[in-house]
């Protein structure tokens, strides 16, 4: 996969060449393309921004040198933009973009878009209902949660699968040494050595995390009668 970035600042990626997406980049397994847009203006002072139309505070990005920039790559794939009025980013939308070859993300900083700039995009997603000083570091975000979905970037393959959001359940917890840590011991059936009530405890466990902490994952999930009686069982534990 190959991943195009428009941005001002190039050099605020670093997070993303380092630790296991690093090593990706290294491996050959993803290609990071980060493109300054303001390479493509053709003004002497450069200037990726003009004063709003209308009128009113503030500075707007014109869409000249992002389309500019945009047209240099060979292949954009989907484009995205980042911004804060657009759907928000889930899981699910880093699963279906790690299986392009490409993704083309637009980083804006400090000001707005010129509004046509949005029609040079298939997508434009928020990170969450905050404003950020550039979109800079919701696209690094976005690229970590698709990246590390891609074959070979985590060690160990079956924790990209086993864990949370990508079953609609948050995780169950995990202990590892000592056993008693200032007397707050592991579950024992952690150290019963049976693996089936281990996979039944977790399942219980990851059910009564979604429960307490994401009630509205559970609303959007089809329980098994398993799952139900579970539930049910957490619930009255709950009311004890
Ligand atoms: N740019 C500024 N704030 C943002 C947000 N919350 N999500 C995506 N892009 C942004």
């Amino acid at each position: 996969m190959k991943i195009n970035v428009l941005t001002l600042f190039p050099d605020m990626f670093t997070p993303l060449q380092v630790s296991m997406l690093g090593r990706g980049l290294e491996d050959g397994k993803w290609k990071l393309n980060l493109v300054n847009f303001r390479d493509f203006t053709t003004d002497v002072h450069h200037h990726v921004d003009d004063t709003p139309y209308g009128g009113g505070a503030g500075m707007v990005l014109q869409i000249m040198p992002i389309k500019k920039a945009l047209d240099s790559l060979k292949e954009k794939g989907k484009v995205i933009i980042t911004a804060p009025q657009g759907k928000t980013f889930n899981e699910e939308m880093a699963q279906s973009w790690s299986k392009e070859e490409n993704l083309t993300f637009i980083c804006g900083h400090y000001e707005g878009f010129d509004q046509r700039i949005y029609d040079l995009a298939d997508e434009t997603v928020s990170i969450g209902d905050y404003v950020l000083t550039g979109g800079e570091l919701p696209t690094m975000s976005m690229i970590d949660a698709t990246v590390r979905l891609l074959p070979g970037i985590l060690g160990n393959s079956a924790s990209a699968v086993e864990e949370s959001f990508s079953h609609g359940l948050l995780e169950y917890p995990q202990y590892t040494r000592p056993a008693d840590f200032e007397g707050k011991k592991v579950p024992e059936v952690l150290t019963s050595g049976n693996h089936q009530k281990i996979a039944q405890w977790r399942h219980k466990q990851a059910l009564k995390a979604t429960l307490l902490h994401r009630p509205d994952m559970l609303e959007k999930r089809e329980l098994t009668i398993q799952e139900q009686e579970m539930l049910n069982e957490i619930k009255a534990e709950l009311n004890e």
